[in-house]
């Protein structure tokens, strides 16, 4: 079994990065093999939109780091996607990464009408864990659309693992707080807990 988790955080041991890294010791304890990606050490550029995908359905064509990494998500038993909430959406690293998803996303003639209908170049029944961390406990409508989107579109099993509202980053003099998730040994043992779950 092989999980990989991709961090969209751009701050080097944050709370995402220690909440994927959480799931993954879960993972681990129960035999995954397991990949954390930092996307921000990577060269990872946007959707060029060139639309070459949609003739090789599932191949990305961009030049960098990312691209291969696409094509090894699709052997993964379960995906681990982790981001900071970033002025009510999610970070620009984390959003270069679900830009490219679209590599996997297009459209096949249904045969006996020819008409066009969506299809993914995305195995089915994979295990999608979404990490995010916030600072602000009040604004969480925005985000929460682009996962429900997201597991729709990848046609895999949403487990939404909002580190958001309560026990999160609770400390809203400093919205920034970097260690809070670390502190929460409750939000710990539960990204640990669904890390392990994710093991057949
Ligand atoms: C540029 C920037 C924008 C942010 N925007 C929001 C926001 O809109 N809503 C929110 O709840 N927290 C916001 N935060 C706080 C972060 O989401 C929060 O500190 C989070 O825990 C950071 O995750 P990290 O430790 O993995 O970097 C923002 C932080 C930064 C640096």
């Amino acid at each position: 079994m092989k999980v990989m988790a991709f961090n969209g955080s751009p701050r080097k041991g944050g709370n995402t990065q220690t909440l994927l890294e959480a799931v993954l010791k879960g993972a681990a304890s129960k035999g995954a093999e397991t990949r954390l990606v930092n996307l921000r050490e990577l060269n990872v550029k946007g959707c060029m939109g060139c639309d070459a995908c949609k003739n090789e359905l599932g191949k990305c064509f961009q030049k960098d780091d990312l691209s291969p990494l696409l094509q090894e998500m699709k052997d993964c038993d379960a995906i681990v996607l982790g981001t900071p909430v970033y002025w009510f959406h999610v970070a620009s690293q984390f959003k270069a990464l679900v830009d490219r998803f679209y590599c996997f996303y297009g459209w096949e003639p249904v045969p006996d009408t020819g008409e066009l209908k969506e299809t993914m170049a995305f195995p089915e029944g994979k295990k999608f864990v979404i990490v995010t961390s916030r600072g602000d406990q009040e604004n969480t409508k925005a985000f929460p659309r682009l996962y429900e989107h997201l597991s729709e579109w990848l046609g895999v099993i949403a487990v939404a693992m909002q580190s958001s509202s309560t026990q999160f980053v609770n400390h809203y003099g400093s919205m920034n707080q970097k260690d809070s998730a670390s502190d929460d040994s409750d939000l710990m043992a539960r990204a640990e807990s669904l890390g392990a779950s994710l093991a057949p």
